[in-house]
């Protein structure tokens, strides 16, 4: 099984779309092992977006995801980080593709909703920040047997 990283940004929160969220990924089969809420301070939010530091828009990324409170998630499944970005959509949520969670709910690159881990491992790098091991709650969820064979 697999683990993946998934955050719902600010914007997420203040437009009431957390429910939204957590309902897509559950409606998936995709199983909740940790979430919590938090604001997350700008050391935190580097850390998440290490890989972008220098870039033009870094400076802008890390005032928005600091802006207000996010949910982090930390999600188990059998391809889940592959699912997982599959159903976010595009970055530019002006391309994503209608059904997924940006093409739905966002109009721009900087206000795309939702963040989640694009490699396996940076979901364990990215996970690390927000979780302690012991957080991961392991059960099994009663459609398991139909939804994998
Ligand atoms: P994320 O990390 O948030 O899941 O998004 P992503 O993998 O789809 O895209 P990534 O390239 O990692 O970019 C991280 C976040 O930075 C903001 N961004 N702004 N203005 C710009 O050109 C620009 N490029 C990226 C977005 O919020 C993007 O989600
Ligand atoms: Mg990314």
């Amino acid at each position: 099984m697999e683990k993946t990283f998934l955050m719902i940004k600010p914007d997420g929160v203040q437009r009431g779309l957390v429910g939204e969220v957590i309902r897509r990924l559950e409606r998936k089969g995709i199983k909740l092992i940790g979430l919590r809420m938090l604001q997350m301070d700008r050391e935190t939010a580097t850390r998440l977006y290490k890989v972008h530091e220098g870039k033009g828009f870094f400076e802008d990324l890390i005032n928005y995801v600091t802006s207000g409170p996010v949910v982090v998630m930390a999600l188990e499944g059998e391809r889940v980080v592959e699912i997982v970005r599959t159903l976010i959509g595009n970055t530019k949520s002006y391309e994503a593709l209608p059904g997924t969670i940006r093409g739905d709910f966002g109009m721009t690159i900087g206000r795309n909703v939702v963040h989640a881990s694009d490699s396996v491992e940076n979901a364990a790098k990215e996970l690390a920040i927000f979780f302690d091991e012991k957080d991961f709650l392991s059960y099994t969820r009663i459609d398991e047997t139909w939804l994998y064979e």
